[in-house]
């Protein structure tokens, strides 16, 4: 099968368009030929070397899978050769990743595929979906009436994660750059804060009258943990779904009795069976920024990687046509 291969750490050029064997498929897993899939950051920090111990080379990664099933192993009963499926492959894996004409799975990570969106659609949220579903769902315990505060609502995360708060009933504020104002606001964000001419604390404060918000949802890192409590109500929540390289400083969580949550998606069925249904009930739609074919992946990281695609501010997902 052709496959990219990431055979060393680094630029893009080290993903390299190759023929290998495809894997084999052992008791309990479905070999699915992949029709499309999608790029994360997880995506580019693995290639420029963030995680060398979980990632021996050469490796194939991606982490979003839109496919058919072509072949199930033994003791496999709820699919079978033909059915359209969508999932986020185990991530750091035996079986390798997305970026590959197939791919094994086991078949507990597996769902079918919403009957109403593309191959292109379904691989652009399993990823960002089922972490927006356990940043908000899971751990934030999110509730109508709450408000939330989504950094980075343009992004891949955060395109799903404002249409999911509102499914849910919530106010939904976010922070964004200026052009991506009209975007986001379509999305259902009810209050956006351009994140390079304004402080996010300050605006806050003055869109909710100085109550704050329930939940912090930090896509971002640097100093956010140690400047939610300012952002936060009593009993506030914050969930981060990014690495925390250094200390902060936590004690005006104390004034708020601030909850934190350091998130690192898990699969499974269950979160992609509930956004099947909100994708099927057209709740939340999955955005596409960009898209490319699978010999031109390192293009595709560099859009993801700077934010930009044709000289525009990137939206949401890039996505891979693979087959
Ligand atoms: N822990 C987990 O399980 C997990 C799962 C998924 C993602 N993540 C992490 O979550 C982060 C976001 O993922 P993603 O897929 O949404 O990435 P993405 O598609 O690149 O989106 C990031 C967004 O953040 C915006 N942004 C950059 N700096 C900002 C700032 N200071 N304030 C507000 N917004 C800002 C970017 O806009 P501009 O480009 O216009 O600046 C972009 O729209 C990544 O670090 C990723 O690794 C973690």
């Amino acid at each position: 099968m052709k496959a990219i291969v990431l055979t060393a750490f680094g630029g893009i050029e080290n993903l390299q368009l190759q023929e290998v064997p495809v894997p084999s498929v052992d008791a309990g897993e479905l070999l699915v030929r992949v029709r499309a899939t999608s790029i994360n950051p997880l995506d580019y920090q693995i290639r420029r070397g963030d995680y060398p111990d979980y990632v021996p080379l050469p490796a194939i990664t991606g982490h979003d899978v839109s496919g058919v099933v072509e072949r199930v192993g033994a003791g496999v009963t709820e699919f079978k050769p033909g059915d359209e499926v969508f999932y986020t492959p185990k991530i750091f894996g035996p079986k390798g990743g997305s970026y590959a004409e197939y791919n094994v799975v086991p078949q507990e990570l597996v769902t079918h595929k919403p009957a109403n969106l593309s191959h292109s659609e379904a691989a652009a949220i399993t990823l960002t979906g089922g972490t927006a579903w356990e940043a908000l769902v899971t751990r934030a315990r999110l509730q109508p009436g709450e408000s939330v505060l989504i950094h980075g609502g343009a992004g891949g995360v955060g395109t799903i994660a404002i249409q999911l708060a509102k499914a849910m009933g919530a106010r939904v504020f976010t922070t964004c750059r200026a052009e991506q104002a009209e975007f986001v606001t379509s999305l259902g964000a009810d209050a956006t804060i351009d994140y390079e001419r304004s402080d996010y604390v300050e605006e806050i404060a003055r869109l909710t009258g100085g109550g704050g918000v329930n939940v912090v949802l930090d896509t971002i890192g640097g100093k956010t943990l140690e400047r939610s409590p300012h952002v936060l109500a009593d009993g506030g929540r914050v969930v981060t779904l990014v690495d925390i390289a250094t200390p902060q400083n936590l004690v005006a969580a104390w004034g708020v009795n601030a909850e934190y949550h350091f998130v690192f998606t898990r699969q499974n069925r269950g979160k992609l069976l509930a956004l099947k249904a909100l994708l099927e009930r057209g709740q939340i739609r999955p955005i596409i920024g960009a898209t490319f074919p699978l010999k031109e992946i390192g293009a595709a990281h560099a859009a993801l990687e700077q934010g930009r695609v044709n000289g525009s501010s990137l939206r949401g997902k890039v996505v891979i046509e693979v087959s």
